[in-house]
């Protein structure tokens, strides 16, 4: 392991890793994890990758997680890129397939690292917010681990995702409200129940597990990124993630400079980050009445709004809302073009 501390996003702020830590002690906002990668570049080449099993867990130089410890792990990562035959008609288009990752979502990765560092560090009792696919994915690493998960959702999150908490041995607690209601919930008891936070970028490891994203795709695409990149947009881990594994890669000296466009796609009952983006507001306020099909989508208030509005900025990339009828248009389209049933 190559990782040497943690990094406030916004100021800079400095803090160990060896500690369980959540936001900037100094100014609230994410941390990052920061690697050696001149240490790592010796240790790790894109020829010894390609020998090793498929689990995003072959990124481990890069990853947290000291060497004597046991990664949490169900066998995520290593998720087919499929090129589209009919959908992206003219345009060369490419579907990273992420339903093949245990609890069939992208998730699974950022849960795997966040579950194995919260045990590697002592943690117990795992609690986080869900309105879609993060729940079950907490649920099934915090189970492998042997650890108690304690899930908050909204009241009229899909039944399929509330199910899935449930048996996989997870203490559900309906909200009548959105997700960010059920974060101030946890906010609100967490101390008083010996909880560690896993909400979406309140703690530095998640961000870890999805910037594996990046690298599989580098990866895929034999070390050339793609010109764009369309990604779903709630709280946003994947893009900030994918990023994140595009600068280390270029350290590492496995991709030049160029990077693609980044686009944020959400829907239009509940799109902050779009909203922001047109304003060209640094940050983005709360989106009044959120209201989707796109459950996981509807994150009406991102603590990670300003770390995607600059990618968003600095790629030339952009902002997109898609409404709820096009979406389970698409649903169907994809489904019957390219024989992949996706979420909207
Ligand atoms: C299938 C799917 N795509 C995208 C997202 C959005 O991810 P993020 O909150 O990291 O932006 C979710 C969130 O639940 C999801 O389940
Ligand atoms: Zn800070």
């Amino acid at each position: 392991m190559f990782l040497t501390h943690l990094e406030c996003s916004a100021c800079g702020t400095r803090h160990d890793w060896r500690r369980p830590q959540n936001l900037c002690t100094k100014c609230g906002k994410p941390l990052f994890a920061v690697v050696d990668l001149a240490s790592a570049m010796g240790q790790l080449t894109r020829e010894k990758l390609a020998s090793r099993e498929q689990s995003l867990w072959r990124f481990r130089e890069v990853l947290p997680l000291p060497k004597d410890a046991e990664p949490i792990s169900l066998g995520e990562g290593g998720t087919p890129l499929l090129q589209s035959k009919q959908f992206g008609g003219d345009v060369d288009l490419w579907i990273k397939d992420e339903s093949l990752n245990p609890t069939q979502s992208f998730k699974a990765r950022g849960m795997s690292v966040a579950v194995s560092m919260a045990k590697y560090l002592g943690a117990e009792k795992l609690a986080a917010p869900s309105a879609g696919n993060a729940g079950g994915a907490l649920a099934a690493y915090a189970a492998r681990a042997g650890l108690e998960a304690h899930i908050f959702m909204p009241r009229d999150t899909p039944r399929a995702n509330v199910v899935e908490c449930r048996e996989l041995g997870a203490h559900v607690t309906l909200i009548d409200g959105l997700i960010t209601d059920c974060g101030a919930e946890i906010a609100r008891r967490k101390e008083k129940e010996g909880w560690f936070d896993l909400s979406t970028l309140k703690e530095p490891y998640r961000i870890e597990g999805k910037k594996t994203l990046g690298y599989e795709i580098a990866e895929q695409f034999n070390w050339k990124l793609p010109d764009v990149i369309l990604y779903p947009t709630g709280g946003g881990t994947g893009l900030v993630g994918m990023w994140k594994a595009f600068d280390e890669m270029e350290q590492l000296g496995w991709i030049d400079n160029k990077r693609p466009r980044m686009f944020s796609v959400q829907a239009s009952g509940c799109a902050p980050i779009v909203r922001a983006f047109e304003a060209g507001e640094k940050f983005a306020a709360e989106f009044p009445n959120a209201q989707t099909v796109a459950s996981g989508l509807r994150v009406p208030k991102a603590i990670g709004d300003f770390l995607m509005l600059n990618i968003l900025r600095d790629s030339k990339g952009g902002a997109i809302a898609i409404d709820d009828e096009e979406m389970i248009r698409t649903v169907r389209e994809v489904g019957s073009k390219e024989g992949l049933f996706v979420a909207p």
